[in-house]
């Protein structure tokens, strides 16, 4: 059965030469970690300590000294991050054996977005993994995406034969 996460991984590596890089949501911190294999420096952000606790172990725990691991909501992304950015990752919703209650928003998610458009490279990559237990979210990220100019290639990758299965919102620079 497919994985979409690795999927999701299987995209970016599509992209040769990633200079800057950033997880968007770090959570339990596999994507942060895939990243900082493939990236010469990545920054991660998100707003609760205990995955950032998680992380800095896990990246501890495998000699990875590329990524500044922020505790911010990401839609401060222009305050941290300077250079541009050739590839940024959402892995959307709550951390994973975490409090289901803190989660992505969508009006945060959507103005992060812009930030992080507003700084990214020619050729640039955003990676989205959507869940389907946040309907609205799904609904803003897909209207505000799927309207986005020709500057763009906005794809739709989803499993067509289950329908709980997350999906992917990929964004291209031209
Ligand atoms: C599904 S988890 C991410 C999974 C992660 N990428 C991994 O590999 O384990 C979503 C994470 O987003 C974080 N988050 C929610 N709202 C955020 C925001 N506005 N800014 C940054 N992180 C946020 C949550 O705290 C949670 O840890």
């Amino acid at each position: 059965m497919i994985k979409i996460t690795e999927l999701a991984h299987k995209l970016i590596l599509e992209k040769k030469d990633i200079s800057i890089a950033v997880d968007m949501t770090v959570g339990r911190g596999m994507d942060t970690l895939f990243l900082a294999k493939n990236a010469n420096k990545v920054y991660g952000f998100d707003i609760q300590q205990q995955a950032i606790e998680i992380t800095q172990k896990l990246l501890d725990d495998n000699q990875i000294n590329n990524v500044e691991l922020i505790k911010d909501n990401h839609e401060n992304i222009k305050e941290y991050v300077t250079e541009k950015v050739d590839v940024a990752i959402y892995n959307l919703g709550y951390l994973p054996q975490g409090d289901k209650d803190i989660k992505t928003e969508s009006s945060s998610t959507i103005n992060s977005l812009k930030s992080v458009l507003e700084i990214l490279n020619f050729d640039g990559l955003i990676i989205i993994v959507l869940y389907s237990h946040n309907l609205e979210e799904i609904t803003e990220v897909f209207n505000y995406t799927a309207n986005l100019s020709s500057d763009y290639d906005v794809l739709e990758i989803k499993v067509l034969n289950r329908t709980t299965s997350p999906f992917i919102i990929s964004i291209k620079k031209r």
